[in-house]
């Protein structure tokens, strides 16, 4: 899937202090690496042109002896300094990544499941709380409560472009606060191994302006478009009366199922099956027939409808925009 995923090209304000401290930690290193580099070649050609003289019963206080133990006081103290910048460094970056709480922010509950991301933006009015899976959708300079939950195993949370990482535990709620810079898309992924399919648990980011951030949010809320052929009538049909309806929901009809993502808007969404497919007709064909060759291991099953139905129920679902 397209989006970008870069620890180094960061496009939101958690994103951006944990880069600036990569750069650092990456120049002391280069320094430290560097500095060690040059005493190994020296220590080796003053060794090149003398003999060992040391026996046992010699005295350890020669001039040479003096350098080599000023030496080692004065790299254990660099050692030391290195160490407390860079601990200071990661202090401050905490800091900076902690300060984006803000009161009246918007809340988004991301919820990991073997092996998807179940995300609801939340409202104080529970009517207008909009479901959708493996997307985030974000206002551009706005901080962002996420809460951060699990339906099974411990997953992690990780959009590099935008924050860091925080784990998603089961029976707890982590709390992660982001503020997106720069529109555009990009690309996160679940960073703990979870299963077969932990790969495959990719969401999609997609940060907008403010003002189409609200337009967005407003189309999402619109129930689904009616089915617009007698085609599409059918296949609803099929949706109904097939197991689909039990795990999946379609606000505006009688599918209530929560156990698999919302189909509401599902001709909008970027991706299938969690970033693994990108959403054409020709992959919801390919997902719903074989699943399991998709993605080995998921949860969605396999209804086995005949071509009849599959046409149908294909025509209904190209209808969901
Ligand atoms: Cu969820 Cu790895």
């Amino acid at each position: 899937m397209t989006g970008l995923q870069s620890v180094l090209d960061p496009a939101g304000a958690g994103g951006a202090s944990i880069a600036a401290l990569w750069w650092a930690m990456f120049g002391m290193g280069t320094l430290v690496f560097l500095g060690v580099v040059i005493a190994l070649f020296l220590a080796v050609r003053r060794r090149e042109g003398t003999e060992l003289h040391t026996r046992a019963g010699d005295r350890l206080d020669t001039p040479d002896d003096r350098r080599a133990r000023r030496f080692v006081i004065g790299a254990v103290a660099a050692s030391l300094a290195v160490l407390l910048v860079t601990f200071t460094l990661s202090l401050f970056t905490s800091r900076a990544t902690a300060a984006l709480a803000e009161d009246g922010a918007p809340e988004i509950e991301v919820t990991g499941i073997q092996w998807w991301w179940d995300i609801r933006y939340l409202d104080s009015d529970p009517s207008r709380v909009v479901r959708v899976a493996n997307e985030l959708h974000l206002p551009a300079g706005r901080s962002v409560r996420i809460k951060l939950r699990s339906r099974d195993v411990i997953h992690s949370f990780w959009v590099p472009s935008i924050a860091g990482k925080l784990d998603v535990m089961p029976g707890r709620e982590n709390e992660l606060w982001v503020r997106a810079t720069v529109p555009g898309t990009y690309r996160g992924q679940c960073a703990e191994f979870c299963g077969l399919q932990h790969a495959k648990m990719s969401l999609m980011v997609v940060v907008h302006t403010p003002a189409d951030y609200e337009k967005w949010l407003a189309a999402e809320l619109q129930p689904a478009s009616p089915p617009a052929s007698a085609l599409a009538v059918t296949g609803e049909t099929v949706f109904m009366r097939n197991p689909c309806s039990a795990c999946h929901a379609i606000r505006g009809t009688d599918a209530y199922g929560q156990a698999g993502p919302d189909l509401t808007h599902l001709g909008r969404r970027l991706s299938l099956a969690a970033g693994e497919l990108p959403n054409t007709a020709a992959n919801r064909a390919a997902w719903i027939t074989a699943p399991q060759e998709v993605k080995p291991g998921a949860h969605m099953p396999d209804v086995g409808l005949d071509p009849t139905e599959l046409e149908a129920l294909l025509a209904y679902l190209d209808g969901l925009k």
